[in-house]
């Protein structure tokens, strides 16, 4: 990849040597089939001798339809150039430590993907608006949201997720500009609005939601939600418009939502009652969404029977 001046020492103190297991790839990677029929692979962070990106690939090259693999790690930016414009879909784990940049590159070139990363990138003030605009999202994942990969760094996972030869780490995800089925599901939604279990912030003018199951289905407004509702979001449902997090004054990501600085906020951090929440994104149901009309449980039964008259 480009600009990996240096990127060796970065590399080695970032902890970035950690390798995927087969069965993380084969999971994700079932879902997007169909788009690598006929096309050039790029996994660009890979050693074939250890990648099981490659690995997949290559068992998988006659099934998928693919027209050529390309399998390289960090030797000669200009070379590393020249095949990633030839590639028309990179997929790799990346280093963490420079996830940003990565990513921005692809961006630059156009190009799709499927890649891992960690959860907090959505908050950082260049990738959120790729998220926001569509232009990025999330993958199936990992189970539980975290990933066992090969590695030798000490593991801090308790002794019933430990796995021998593995890392855990936490809030892994894959991002992906490919089409999946996932992204067109609709969260289903259980609870309704009431003012006093979905208090407004101090100093944003939308409710604080703590866990993405709570979201109101009734209600209209502004709605702050965890980093995780990007797991379940789905553009048809959900209008994404902005993140309360640290940086977010500086770079305006509470958009359009009506925002007043607060004293505790360092920079656009929602605050309610005075105190800091966690990063949140501001989302909105969509107007086209129609509104369920929750059923009473006494209903059901009746349904039921009315199907089994037929
Ligand atoms: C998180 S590891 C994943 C390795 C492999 N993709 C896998 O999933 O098993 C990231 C890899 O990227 C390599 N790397 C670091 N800087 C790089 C660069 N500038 N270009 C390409 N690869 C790089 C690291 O050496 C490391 O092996």
């Amino acid at each position: 990849m480009a600009g990996n001046i240096n990127l060796h020492a970065a590399n080695k103190a970032k902890k970035d040597e950690f390798y995927t297991q087969l069965v993380d790839i084969e999971n994700e990677l079932r879902h997007y089939k169909a788009h690598f029929k006929g096309k050039t692979v790029l996994c660009n962070c890979d050693d074939p001798r250890v990648s099981n990106f490659f690995h997949y690939f290559s068992y998988n090259f006659e099934q998928l339809g693919l027209k050529k693999l390309i399998t390289t790690c960090y030797k000669n930016q200009n070379r590393d150039l020249e095949l990633l414009k030839e590639a028309d879909i990179v997929v790799t784990n990346p280093p963490f430590s420079l996830f940003r940049e990565y990513v921005a590159q692809l961006m630059e070139y156009e190009k799709k993907f499927v890649i891992i990363g960690n959860q907090n990138a959505i908050t950082n003030k260049d990738f959120f608006p790729l998220i926001r605009d569509n232009k990025i999202w999330l993958g199936y994942g990992f189970k539980g949201g975290a990933g066992h990969f090969f590695s030798k760094y000490e593991d801090v996972a308790t002794a019933s997720d430990h796995r021998e030869g593995m890392i855990r780490v936490s809030g892994v995800n894959w991002f992906t500009n490919l089409e999946i089925q996932k992204r067109h599901e609709d969260l289903i939604l259980f609870k309704t609005y009431n003012a006093a279990d979905y208090p407004k912030y101090d100093n944003y003018d939308a409710i604080n939601i703590d866990k993405t199951t709570d979201i109101p289905m009734d209600y209209d407004g502004f709605m702050g939600v965890p980093i995780t509702f990007m797991d379940k979001y789905n553009p048809e449902q959900f209008e994404i418009l902005g993140i309360c997090a640290g940086n977010s004054r500086l770079n305006k990501f509470y958009g359009i939502v009506p925002y007043t600085p607060h004293i505790e906020d360092r920079g656009g951090c929602a605050v309610l009652n005075n105190k800091r929440v966690y990063s949140r994104i501001l989302i909105r149901r969509r107007k086209t969404n129609p509104k369920p009309v929750p059923y009473e449980i006494g209903e059901l039964p009746v349904l039921m029977a009315a199907e089994g008259t037929d």
